[in-house]
């Protein structure tokens, strides 16, 4: 072969391969951004890991799920405006976050002394209350896919929290709910909203005195190294509602919404079934950092806390709605 002929098969090679790449171009993968607040080392935070494997892996590659924890996107608010508008695509917001939404029947999770255990509030969660609930996210243009356990809440401070008398004064930060809000005002403390992102600081700072929240959450965000005092009260809980913009949802090829709907529910029952594991090794991570006491509520200071707050429930019956606290009143039993 001469070099004429040589260079002519080569450029035609060329030429035919380009073409072909220009006619089957790979199709670039759908990206759903997940955004959340939360460490990775957490239930939410190895729940998000896991689905995203699975979304990736059913797909063949045909989705991509980008990661933003710790708040590395948004915060609280900003990512409930974010997902609306499109921004980002997926969030697993604690149901104590949907009230400036419009969807105040979620801060019936709120409510104080509402669940004796992790059975009691599967039972809401995963059965006809939950699917009821997810609904009435649809006319804010969301669809909520799955609920996600944390688990019991507890408080922490630099002042000994036994009994309600215990609480006068003291600046505790809150989630964006109204009944958390209530909760505090019913032992007289002065409950302050605030994003989770700003918290170790405000509690480092003196912004506030204490704080309430999960043993996972609390460990991973270090709160405990600038709190003195943890109570175990197990007074509330934290999970979350996993929600995605409804408009980018329905826009999915059939095929590729099931495969997605599978890693969901698949990642759902991975989560709820690390979460207890995760809160108890995250209060033997503290107990062994050993600067924080960590103090169990008696059985008879449980039941001061429990008749202080209790009124909370009345107070709020409006605004979390009748039906719904009757619907999970009937669900936990
Ligand atoms: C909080 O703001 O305290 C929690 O909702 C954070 C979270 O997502 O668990």
């Amino acid at each position: 072969m001469n070099r004429r002929t040589l260079i002519a098969l080569t450029l035609a090679a060329t030429f035919a391969s380009t073409t072909a790449f220009a006619q089957a171009p790979a199709a670039a993968p759908i990206v759903i951004k997940f955004s959340h607040v939360v460490a990775t080392d957490t239930p939410k935070g190895k729940g998000a890991v896991r689905f995203k494997e699975l979304a990736e892996k059913l797909t063949g590659g045909r989705v991509k799920v980008e990661l933003y924890a710790n708040s590395s996107l948004y915060k609280d608010k900003e990512e409930m405006e974010a997902l609306q508008l499109g921004a980002v695509q997926m969030l697993a917001p604690s149901l104590a976050k949907f009230g400036p939404l419009g969807v105040k029947e979620f801060e019936v999770f709120d409510l104080p002394f509402l669940f004796v255990d992790q059975a009691a509030l599967t039972r809401a969660t995963q059965g006809p209350v939950g699917k009821m609930m997810l609904a009435k996210l649809e006319p804010k243009g969301i669809k909520g896919l799955a609920f996600w356990n944390n688990g019991f809440k507890q408080m922490t401070s630099n002042k000994q929290l036994h009994v309600p008398a215990d609480f006068k004064g003291m600046k505790m930060r809150i989630q964006s709910s109204k009944v958390l809000d209530a909760q505090f005002r019913s032992v007289g403390a002065n409950p302050q909203v605030m994003a989770f992102s700003e918290v170790y600081q405000a509690l480092q700072t003196g912004v506030v005195d204490g704080t309430e929240n999960t043993p996972s959450n609390i460990y991973t965000q270090k709160m405990h190294e600038v709190q003195k005092f943890m109570t175990i009260s197990d007074h509330g809980y934290i999970g979350y509602a996993v929600i995605v913009n409804k408009k980018f949802w329905d826009s999915l090829p059939a095929d590729i919404r099931s495969k997605l709907d599978q890693a969901m529910a698949e990642s759902t029952t991975y989560a709820n079934a690390i979460a207890q594991v995760e809160n108890d090794q995250a209060v033997a991570g503290i107990r062994k950092w050993g600067k924080t006491t960590i103090y169990t509520l008696t059985p008879a200071e449980k039941a001061q806390w429990r008749t202080a707050m209790l009124p909370v429930r009345k107070e709020m019956e409006s605004r979390v709605g009748k039906d719904t606290l009757a619907a999970i009143d009937q669900a936990v039993k």
